[in-house]
């Protein structure tokens, strides 16, 4: 209650991602107050009405009250793309890139994500679970409830179902929601060197069946790009995908252009990366809510001078999300206001569309926006609290942590760091 600037984001009957002059409808309230109950919200106002509410005035005693005066307090962050399961962070590549050395260099040379695997496919699941769940804790302390995880450092059909019961470990430990996605297409293996066909094999034949079966993903997801997989092979996984009940996703035109149209028949809950689209993809991507995943985080850990074209989407009507691509090879962050920042400053989004961006559209990209991503009655009871009067203090402050506390499923969920 109290709230300086309660940032609704409500959807009311949305039936589709935001878009275009959508994304910078944030519905502030000021001095607003939510109302929650079993980890659902009851009800959205001015702090004058809710304290007026015949209810809270019977039970005021048994309710938790956060006083949030001078505070923004919006829908938790949904980070909508995480590669969380790996050991150690691969800091000879830094040094490499920053000697001069490309990310496509650096792979070819046996580092990239191929020098991540040999510790996941090491580790025991109870050691890949303590990473996931330190991610997720980290993630909660800078205001982030709903977090879509991908496996993808295994690369065999034994670690990657090892990767993907650690997030499920991790996920029970934790109150936030975290959505499991299959990256079995991350890279071709070593061992399958030449032979990208046969892997393409495992992962249709045996990776995504298991997985389904065993309901350890929601999703599958490929890297679809130079070096990775091509167009030919990601249909057929794809197609895998479909035939065992898994919604797609897919890394699309990171490194490379790559052309779009035909995976639209699959229903792609969201294209992420999109650097290099293609300019004759913009209007169907536009009239499909398939969503853009933008990864500014990975641009700015490789020094790259370009970054996404963020504006040219949403001006045509794409439905653009923002998520952190935490991942020990291009993006070792958490922080979604990072992201935001970096759009901002980086790619000319708003810090109104930035934050649609970061909640509610992260909510459509992993279909969960029935009950993420916004704070309207029914929904989840998932909040951030930012020590800041104004929104647009969250990306302003770039690399440092506003945020005081968390709120997932109507309970507090960790204090943010002490500051004097
Ligand atoms: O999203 N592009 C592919 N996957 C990750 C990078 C993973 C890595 O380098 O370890 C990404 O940027
Ligand atoms: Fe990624």
């Amino acid at each position: 209650m109290n709230v300086n600037q309660l940032l609704t984001i409500s959807a009311g009957s949305a039936t589709r991602p935001r878009r275009g002059l959508e994304l910078k409808e944030l519905g502030i309230i000021e001095d607003g107050a939510v109302l929650c109950l079993g980890g659902k919200i009851v009800s959205v106002g001015k702090t004058k009405d809710a304290l007026r509410d015949p209810w809270l005035k019977k039970n005021r005693k048994k309710v938790t009250e956060i006083d949030c005066v001078g505070k923004v307090v919006f829908p938790g962050f949904v980070d909508s793309h995480t590669h969380p399961v790996f050991v150690r962070p691969r800091l000879v590549d830094f040094e490499k890139r920053i000697e001069g050395a490309s990310y496509e260099e650096i792979a070819s040379a046996g580092g990239g994500i191929r020098s991540s695997v040999d510790g996941v496919r090491r580790a025991g699941k109870r050691t890949l679970a303590g990473k996931v769940l330190a991610a997720l804790r980290e993630m909660a302390a800078q205001g982030t409830t709903t977090v879509e995880a991908k496996s993808g450092y295994g690369l065999t059909v034994e670690s990657e179902m090892k990767s993907l019961e650690a997030i499920r470990e991790a996920a029970s430990c934790w109150p936030g929601t975290v959505i499991p996605t299959l990256l079995g297409a991350h890279v071709v293996p070593k061992e399958f060197q030449g032979r990208s066909q046969k892997y393409v094999e495992t992962v249709c034949r045996k990776m995504i069946p298991q997985a389904a079966q065993r309901k350890l993903a929601q999703f599958v997801d490929v890297f679809c790009d130079h070096g990775a997989f091509t167009s030919e092979e990601t249909e057929q996984i794809f197609e895998a995908a479909a035939l065992h009940g898994l919604s797609v996703r897919a890394h699309m035109c990171q490194l490379a252009e790559t052309v779009l149209r035909p995976f639209l028949r699959f229903n792609p809950a969201s294209f992420d990366h999109m650097d290099h689209v293609n300019e004759d993809d913009i209007a169907p991507l536009a009239r499909h809510d398939t969503v853009a995943t933008l990864l500014p985080g990975a641009n700015y850990f490789l020094g790259l001078k370009d970054y996404p074209p963020a504006r040219k989407l949403i001006d045509a009507g794409v439905p653009v999300a923002l998520a952190t691509d935490y991942n020990p090879g291009t993006s070792p962050t958490m922080s979604m206001p990072m992201a935001m920042s970096l759009a901002c400053t980086q790619m000319k989004m708003s810090p109104a569309e930035a934050i649609a961006a970061a909640t509610i559209n992260g909510a459509w990209a992993l279909r969960v926006a029935d009950r993420k991503g916004s704070i309207e009655p029914g929904k989840d009871a998932d909040f951030a609290v930012f020590a800041v009067e104004d929104y647009r203090e969250i990306p302003y402050w770039f690399g440092a942590n506003r945020c005081d506390l968390t709120v997932i499923a109507g309970a507090v969920s960790k204090p943010g760091p002490v500051r004097l």
